[in-house]
């Protein structure tokens, strides 16, 4: 820089305040570290099970926790590719979206996007789909006493299963109570590397579904894990700590 420097004289030579020196070199690192991108894949939203072209069953979820976690990935150097289900938010323009409504589309949108590195399935998928479709509106006057459901196909398993298998992947359990002992349930049973549980009624009048809060634990080979409410960016923020750890 050009200044008054320590011999007395004045002119370029100057060391340069060390606060600047500090943000050019990490300004330095940040953009070599976005050259080594890595690939992340996250499923969100809900889907819809079609019973007639009017109706269906779904599942509760606002897509805010994935949308929030696909941020913290773009974040953090990644390219983003995001499947999900009907929602109203607004997802990150460097992200490649891809909207579906049912599971079985979610799993051909999510098995065309592998290869990837990271696969986080925050996507409240329904756990049953309609054994047969109506093509025809039902009528009301029809009487309908029930409706026979078949299991739609889960896309977290059928991603770790695959040949193109991700190098890390994520799976969340929704519950209402046992958050514990359920979730570590599911974490062996869906053999994930990470399972993020969640509790969906303890936030009061403020739950879960479209609210900015969230309360889980993370479930891996480190352990078990607790954490307090908190923002849903908050919440991402910690997953994505932990994906790095676990991937140390
Ligand atoms: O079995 P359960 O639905 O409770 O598991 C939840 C986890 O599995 C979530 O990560 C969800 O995205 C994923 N899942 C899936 N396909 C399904 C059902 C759930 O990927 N059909």
């Amino acid at each position: 820089d050009i200044g008054e420097m320590a011999c007395g004289e004045y002119g370029s030579g100057k060391f340069s305040d060390p606060i600047e020196i500090s943000s050019i070199i990490n300004n330095y690192f940040k953009n070599l570290d976005e050259n080594k991108r890595f690939k992340a894949l996250v499923t969100a939203g809900p889907t819809r099970e079609y019973i007639d072209p009017v109706r269906f069953i779904s599942n509760r979820s606002s897509g805010k926790q994935g949308n929030a976690i696909a941020r913290e990935c773009l974040e953090r150097g990644a390219s983003v590719t995001i499947v999900s289900g009907p929602v109203a938010v607004n997802y990150p323009k460097k992200a490649k979206i891809i909207n579906v409504e049912t599971a079985s589309d979610m799993l051909k949108e999510c098995l065309k996007s592998l290869p990837v590195d990271i696969a986080i399935c925050v996507a409240a998928v329904s756990d049953w789909t309609a054994e047969k479709y109506s093509i025809k509106k039902l009528k009301k006057e029809q009487s309908i006493k029930s409706i026979s459901l078949e299991k739609t196909p889960d896309i977290l398993q059928n991603l770790t299963k695959s040949k193109k298998k991700p190098k890390f992947t994520v799976g969340f359990a929704a519950e209402t109570e046992n958050l514990k002992n359920f979730a570590t349930k599911k974490f062996q049973k869906k053999n994930c590397d990470l399972l993020v549980g969640n509790l969906i009624n303890q936030l009061g009048e403020n739950q879960v579904f479209g609210s900015d809060y969230n309360k889980i634990c993370l479930i891996s080979k480190l352990g078990y894990e607790d954490l307090p409410i908190l923002r849903k960016s908050e919440v991402a923020k910690l997953i994505l700590d932990k994906i790095e750890k676990l991937l140390e």
